[in-house]
């Protein structure tokens, strides 16, 4: 099907916002031109959906903003954005390694960061995605995800010139800078929303950027909404809806009480996101991670999470950055349940249309599952339920990040693995809070909801596997840390290290001392890294050294495996013992089948598995090693032992690796 041609009323608008830039050259409004005849169907298909009949006229408006970004953004940038077109899959090679880390906590502020940029290219980061930085609400602001002013740095941390200074460093050392762009939500501090309280025809306005109710009842009020609404913070915002007197009347508030939720169906929200994507990508930042993008569209009866129009807008906000700042990709951050997760990546008519990057927070459930029970029928059925993601996807894939655990454990994943999903959920739940007979673990629960039963948990890696304060096993956590991190970077996609696991950092034992953080047990595992703290990895032998060694180890073998390139596709294999986790990932540049052994015991692999996957000489990357079965056609895996087996036929008197 022919795509639909530009209507003239939008090339107008084009050019009119180009002219506006004195000096632009000629062949950059080619350039320009040729971008929107590229993307204007995925443009207008997004703005259909969303606004029917308007379409156009939104869609006018959205190209405006995206000339206008493209002829200002700096010329360093131009030439990025040609590289990366030339070279898409430039974030799916297996060199791309992630580290998560709040700017303060680990190095002071922007500035600081130079002097940590040892620690981060000894481990192998090629990503770094620094909390939120933008300006927060002061007070309690929910680690920043409460956003007061998006064109502006939190002052601690610096200013725009310091953000823009350290992208530009960070891309000359390979380094891309992510930071977060919060969609759902503004601080109630932030000009929208003290302009909604103001009233007045102004107030009108920016009303209408909020979800706001006269009062509860009604067929269509807060109370009707709630009847099928999840509560996100049952214990310290419980409901969804805050009263403001100002406005007289209740405000959609999804999280906190001072978080208040967007209203997308409204073209202004959106042309304003849209200008603040560029904005930010202007800066040099190279992803954006869209903070709680689930929760973007309401719709009475549902859970108001996954609805169809999420997926619309995102491709409307992605194709302005393809038109202005192609360089610039979209990272979901939906943490939601293993059927919705996909459609993050795009499926349908939105297939490589939306994010770039999406988190497995499903990948990071069975992970914490498998080393609880020892067991790993759970996740084959789960993983392998996982619809197929498009080639063009690219999963994060990651332990631990800033937010607590939630089991998004599927009951029919658990019914054909012979679990309940309920009792499973609470095993697990007992298990890290430490509460299950035997669990070296040591993490808090966060947010009990008697209602659900759900019982989330905070803690770091190394709490929740034996290295907490109370040090119940030692060298089991060591073993299961770097087993952890082995099959996350050995998944595919850009595995996310968060801060402080990389030194077995355990719970912050002083979390509550903050003001804003007393009743958020999250801050637990959200260590601060000294220099004291960053030393320890050089002290040989050390809990530190040994998993910053092991997981830099990771990185290293992963950049030199072309087998692991994000676009493979991936399956668990079905029979392997069930102690054992097998993958295998089919790519061009070849196979390569991940072996992972969740238990404390010696573990038998089937060498007929290698065979079958086509591996004729198997060799295992991570052990630089020739792989040979014994008598009995096994392979043994040594307790929580990762293997990454690739065919390679070493030859006599070289050195693997
Ligand atoms: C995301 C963040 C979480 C925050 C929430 C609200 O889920 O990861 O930390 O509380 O969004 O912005």
């Amino acid at each position: 099907m022919p795509a639909p041609p530009v209507p003239d009323a939008v090339l107008v608008a084009a050019r009119h916002a180009l002219d506006e830039v004195p000096g632009l050259p000629e062949h950059r409004r080619t350039t320009f031109h040729a971008r929107l005849a590229r993307w204007w169907p995925d443009l207008h298909a997004a703005l259909v959906d969303l606004h029917g009949d308007a379409a156009e006229v939104v869609a006018a408006r959205l190209v405006a903003v995206a000339a206008r970004g493209f002829a200002e953004r700096p010329d360093d940038l131009h030439a990025l954005d040609e590289q990366r077109l030339l070279r898409p899959d430039w974030i799916q090679q297996p060199d791309r390694f992630g580290y998560a880390c709040y700017a303060d906590r680990f190095a002071g502020d922007l500035p600081g960061l130079e002097r940590r940029l040892d620690h981060l290219e000894d481990l192998g980061v090629t990503y770094l995605h620094l909390m939120p930085l933008l300006q927060p609400r002061e007070g309690d602001n929910d680690g920043g995800y409460a956003v007061a002013d998006y064109r502006a740095v939190r002052p601690d941390l610096g200013d725009l010139d310091d953000l823009r200074a350290l992208a530009t460093g960070l891309r000359a050392r390979g380094i891309s800078l992510v930071v977060d762009l919060v969609l759902n939500h503004v601080a109630r501090e932030h000009a929208w929303a003290v302009a909604a309280r103001a009233g007045g025809a102004e107030g009108e306005t920016y009303r209408g950027y909020f979800h706001v109710f006269d009062d509860r009842g009604g067929p269509s009020g807060p109370d009707a909404y709630e009847r099928t609404l999840p509560e996100v913070f049952p214990d310290f915002a419980p409901g969804s809806f805050t009263y403001d007197a100002d406005l007289d009347g209740w405000v959609w508030t999804t999280f906190n009480s001072w978080q208040w939720d967007l209203d997308w169906s409204n073209p202004d929200v959106l042309a304003e996101f849209a200008d603040l994507v560029l904005f930010l990508a202007n800066l040099g930042v190279e992803v954006l991670r869209l903070d709680a993008i689930a929760f973007l569209w309401k719709r009475l009866g549902t859970s108001c999470q996954n609805q169809p129009e999420v997926h619309a807008i995102t491709q409307a906000l992605r194709a302005v950055a393809r038109l202005a700042a192609p360089a610039t990709l979209f990272k979901a951050e939906a943490i939601v349940g293993p059927r919705d997760l996909v459609g993050y990546l795009g499926t349908g008519p939105h297939t490589g249309k939306v994010c770039d990057l999406a988190y497995h927070n499903s990948l990071m459930v069975q992970v914490w599952s498998m080393l609880a029970a020892g067991d790993t029928v759970l996740a084959r059925h789960a993983l392998s339920a996982l619809p197929a993601a498009p080639s063009t996807g690219t999963w994060i894939t990651y332990v631990r990040c800033h937010d607590d655990i939630g089991w998004a454990i599927d009951d029919g994943d658990a019914a054909a693995a012979g679990l309940g999903g309920w009792e499973h959920r609470r095993f697990l739940s007992d298990y890290y809070a430490g509460l299950f007979p035997g669990s070296p673990a040591e993490g808090l629960v966060f947010q009990e909801n008697p209602a659900t039963g759900d019982r989330r948990i905070s803690g770091t890696a190394a709490s929740l596997t034996g290295l907490g304060r109370r040090r119940l096993d030692p060298e089991g956590g060591v073993a299961r840390v770097l087993l952890a991190h082995a099959v996350v970077a050995g998944w595919g996609g850009v595995p996310v290290v968060w801060s402080g696991d990389e030194l077995a950092l355990p719970n912050d034992p002083h979390w509550a001392d903050e003001p804003g953080h007393e009743r958020d047990n999250r801050w637990a595992h959200r260590p601060r890294v000294t220099d004291e703290v960053a030393a320890r990895r050089h002290e040989t032998g050390s809990e530190a050294a040994r998993v910053f060694d092991g997981i830099a180890h990771l990185a290293r073998v992963r950049a030199a495996l072309p087998e692991l390139h994000a676009a493979a596709s991936v399956h668990v294999l079905p029979d392997t013992d069930a102690r054992v986790l097998g993958v295998v990932r089919r790519h061009a540049s070849g196979v390569m089948v991940g072996l992972y052994n969740v238990s404390r015991e010696h573990r038998p692999v089937a060498w007929r598995h290698l065979q079958e996957a086509g591996l004729r000489t198997p060799y295992d990357a991570l052990a630089g090693e020739q792989l040979t079965p014994d008598a009995d056609g096994l392979l043994w895996l040594a307790p929580y032992a990762a293997r990454w087996v690739v065919e390679r036929q070493v030859v006599e008197g070289q050195a693997g690796g």
